[in-house]
Order: structure tokens, then C-alpha cells, then sequence
């Protein structure tokens, strides 16, 4: 099959084991080493063998291990690199746990299990090194897959695939539908969009020593700052910081700290009457007293 940036496998193939929660389709594994005909595959995290199993019945040798037999992908190094292509399936952050009571192989909880780290930025945080290590094993050329799939966790979205580390030039991103899941299996309540897709990020390692890099900073931005705020954008927000209804002296001393405003205030222009216009002109907004406006849905 030709491979393309969407995938879907209702009939998951042959290689490791379907009753391993969090396993892949081993057509996935299939299809990236027919497109990319690696010579050399490596695997540090197999899970129930899928990857090993389809690189045996396709011929490619390669390195494949798991911390469940003892490698610690953050620690253990394999016997040799040079790899061409890295599949890095990594867990869903702690959505399924690994080692440990209740874990899907079990034992004593392992230190080096990434599903057993609960706080989402130190996840990424070792997500991050793992991943790095795993590039750093590839030959010029080679290229690393890193299959992820999103988490949401009391309603909060986490997405993995864009809060984690890109190694490398990208080379494709291949969306994957998921087939099976458990998760899949919950009742939401209608409130939030169901997680049916993964994500499949390729790259490439172009250099021996440079490396691409792409990284996401989430940060909180205080708007007031940037100039570029429309005036009837800005007469909103103030409304709604307000509480949804306010005096006009009180809408002017929250907007005079806007950047829009001290910039227009330093020109000379008027901008109290701009917001009166605004108000005046605008039909989510209402004069509900004299001096007094509110915000309202548009008919
Ligand atoms: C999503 S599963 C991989 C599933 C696999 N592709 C399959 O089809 O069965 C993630 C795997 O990462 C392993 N793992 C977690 N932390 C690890 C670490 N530090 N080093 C190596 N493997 C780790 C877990 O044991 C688990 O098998």
C-alpha cells in the first residue's frame, strides 16, 4: 500500500498481540518499511513484539527491546547504531500503565516506566530525552517515527504530539485512526470530542551534528500589551472583564491600560469617543441606563 499522511487499519495484521492495551497495528510497522526500506530497524520499546514481528517477517534486522525485559531507553544504550529508521511508540503519558500492580505486565513498578510519571510536564520532559536518545542513534539520513496519540484527562486536552520535542527534518506527519481502544469504549457525555485519531511524526536526521529542532512553548500572554486589538474587539473584552455590564468611567479606566489605547491617547486621537461609536454602532452591545452599556447576543 502506498503510504499517505492518513492511515487507518480496521483489520489490525499480524505481529504482537491485540490484547496488549496501547499495542499498534503491526500494518502500520508494514507500510513505513516498505516506503522507507530501512536496512537497520531498532525499537526500544516493543511492547508486545509488534514492530520485532513484522521486521522479522519482512527481513530487516535491527535492535528491539522494552523496559520490560530490562532496557531502560533512558539508560541502557543498544549494542549498536547506525540505524536507518527508529519506531518510537512511547505510552500515552499514564493513560495506561505499564509495569506495577495493575500494570499490563505487572511486577513491581519500574522507576524508569514513563507511564508511571504523573505530572504531564515531566512526562514530556523524559518524553523529550528518550526521544533525543533514540535520534542520536540513527545513521545520516536515517529517519526516527514517533507514533503518539493525545490524552484527555478531567476534560483537559493534552496534545502530546505538540507539546513534545520534533528531532530532525520533518519528513511526514501521518495521522492514524485508532481502532479498538478501550478509551473508546467510555461513554463520554457529549461534552468533548471524542480522541479517535494518532499521530505519526517522521523526521529525518539530515546531519551528523545539527539538529532541527522543533519545540512549543505554552505561555500565558497578557494581550493588553499588543497594539493590534480592533476597537469593537477591544470594547468587548472590556465589557466581559467587566462582568458583562458597566458605567462608562469605569469601561474607560479598564481599556486606558490597553496598548491600542495609550498608543491612540499619545496621537491625540479621541479614543473615548471611538469606544462611545463602538458602543453606539455595534448590535452586540446595549445602552441599558443612561452612561450604563451591556454586552448581548446578536439577533
Ligand atoms: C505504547 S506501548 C508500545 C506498544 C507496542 N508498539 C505494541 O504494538 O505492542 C509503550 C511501551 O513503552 C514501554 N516503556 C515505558 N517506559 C520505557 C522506557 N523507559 N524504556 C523502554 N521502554 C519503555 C512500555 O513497557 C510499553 O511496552
Amino acid at each position: 500500500m502506498t503510504l499517505t499522511s492518513l492511515v487507518s487499519y480496521p483489520d489490525r495484521g499480524q505481529g504482537g498481540r491485540s490484547e496488549f492495551r496501547g499495542n499498534c497495528s503491526p500494518r502500520l510497522v508494514q507500510d513505513l518499511i516498505e516506503h522507507y526500506k530501512p536496512k537497520l530497524f531498532y525499537d526500544p520499546a516493543i511492547g508486545s513484539g509488534t514492530s520485532r514481528d513484522v521486521a522479522q517477517s519482512m527481513n530487516v534486522p535491527g535492535f528491539f527491546s522494552d523496559l520490560a525485559q530490562g532496557y531502560n531507553v533512558l539508560e541502557s544504550e543498544p549494542p549498536y547504531t547506525g540505524f536507518d529508521m527508529a519506531f518510537w511508540h512511547p505510552p500515552y503519558w499514564n493513560i495506561i500503565q505499564y509495569s506495577g500492580p495493575g500494570g499490563q505486565w505487572g511486577g513491581a513498578g519500574n522507576p524508569g516506566d514513563l507511564s508511571l510519571i504523573q505530572d504531564y510536564g515531566e512526562f514530556i520532559k523524559a518524553l523529550n530525552e528518550a526521544t533525543f536518545r533514540i535520534y542520536e542513534t540513527l545513521k545520516r539520513g536515517g529517519r526516527l517515527a514517533v507514533l503518539v496519540g493525545d490524552v484527555r484527562r478531567k476534560g483537559v486536552l493534552y496534545p502530546i504530539q505538540r507539546d513534545m520535542r520534533w528531532y530532525g527534518t520533518p519528513d511526514a506527519f501521518i495521522v492514524k485512526a485508532q481502532h479498538n481502544m478501550v478509551s473508546s469504549r467510555t461513554a463520554y457525555n457529549g461534552n468533548f470530542v471524542a480522541i479517535v485519531t494518532e499521530y505519526l511524526v517522521v523526521t529525518k536526521k539530515a546531519d551528523a551534528w545539527i539538529v532541527p529542532l522543533r519545540v512549543t512553548e505554552a505561555k500565558q500572554t497578557d494581550t493588553r500589551k499588543w497594539s493590534g486589538a480592533t476597537w469593537q474587539n477591544l470594547v468587548r473584552a472590556g465589557l466581559e472583564f467587566l462582568g458583562g455590564e458597566a458605567e462608562l468611567p469605569a469601561l474607560y479606566e479598564c481599556l486606558q491600560e490597553h496598548r491600542r489605547v495609550q498608543e491612540s491617547s499619545q496621537k491625540g486621537v479621541d479614543w473615548q469617543a471611538i469606544v462611545r461609536r463602538e458602543l453606539q454602532t455595534r448590535p452586540h452591545f446595549r445602552n441599558v441606563d443612561r452612561g450604563r452599556w451591556c454586552l448581548v447576543q446578536p439577533a
